[in-house]
């Protein structure tokens, strides 16, 4: 278990500026934020009150994600870039349950994220978790610190949920995208959502979002979304709602403004 934080920048809790962790953590009835992030998010939710429920049933998509990772596909590591405030459901608790050997890698770039971060390195005596405070732009330096808990020789399942928003153009979200796959080997998986431009009221919530939070956030169309998986094999069912992917009981949910995909590196 150890925490890393060496960075010389590295960001002082600002709490006059709305974060999008807090906010996020608000939207999800968290504890871990403050009043600016409050107000932010109840302006959100007065805009759309679905959004609370939305980033709710985001969540669960992760949950169902990273446990077909584990068991479905095998996979033992995981890389959670933009890994958020821990809540239920750390993808270490989900991944662990299914294999408790699972070794997980948390990213993240916000301070509150890293303030709270033991909560992420509570892992079986089998497994392992570590905690990286840093940018995702920085991938050398991630890769190599994630080399310290994962074997970048065995597939890895790289997690980037509600995070690749944060960069506005695709061309610098697929090459981020690439960069972490680069070093990770055939059979390793990309698991991702992103709020879509799918809404009028989703696209009003997010630029009250952008008028005062810290990283802005970008909508983007599914096929967007989708292009970002270019290279690899779309699992089933493909570029969905995260609704729709794989949902629990087997029926059809009502679709929200969230994308998602699992794509296998061939
Ligand atoms: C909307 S939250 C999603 C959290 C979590 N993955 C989830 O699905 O609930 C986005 C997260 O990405 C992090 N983030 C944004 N930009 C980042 C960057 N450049 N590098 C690392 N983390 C970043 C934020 O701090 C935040 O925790």
């Amino acid at each position: 278990m150890r925490l890393v934080s060496d960075r010389p920048d590295m960001p002082k809790l600002d709490t006059t500026v709305p974060q999008t962790a807090r906010i996020w953590n608000h939207l999800l009835g968290g504890k871990d934020n403050f009043a600016v992030d409050r107000e932010v998010g109840d302006q959100i939710i007065a805009s759309m009150p679905e959004l609370a429920e939305n980033a709710r049933l985001s969540r669960a998509y992760l949950v169902r994600a990273v446990r077909w990772l584990a068991t479905d596909a095998g996979i033992r590591q995981f890389l959670d870039v933009g890994t958020g405030l821990p809540t239920a459901g750390n993808t270490h608790e989900v991944a662990q349950k299914a294999a408790p050997d699972a070794r997980i890698v948390y990213v993240d770039n916000d301070p509150l994220v890293l303030a709270h971060a033991r909560a992420l390195l509570t892992s079986t005596p089998e497994g392992a978790t570590d905690y990286i405070d840093a940018d995702m732009h920085d991938q050398k330096s991630i890769l190599e610190r994630a080399a310290e808990t994962l074997d970048f020789g065995k597939p890895v399942g790289l997690i980037m949920m509600g995070i690749l928003g944060h960069v506005e153009d695709d061309a610098e979200a697929k090459s981020i995208i690439d960069g972490f796959l680069q070093a990770m080997p055939s059979g390793s998986y990309l698991a991702m959502y992103d709020g879509s431009d799918t809404s009028p009221a989703v696209t009003e919530a997010v630029r009250i979002w952008n008028i005062s939070a810290n990283p802005k956030y970008h909508l983007r169309s599914p096929a967007r979304i989708a292009a970002l998986f270019d290279g690899l094999e779309l699992v089933e069912p493909g570029v969905v709602s995260v609704t729709r992917w794989k949902p629990d009981n087997g029926d059809l949910p009502a679709e929200i403004d969230q994308y998602c995909a699992v794509g296998r590196k061939p």
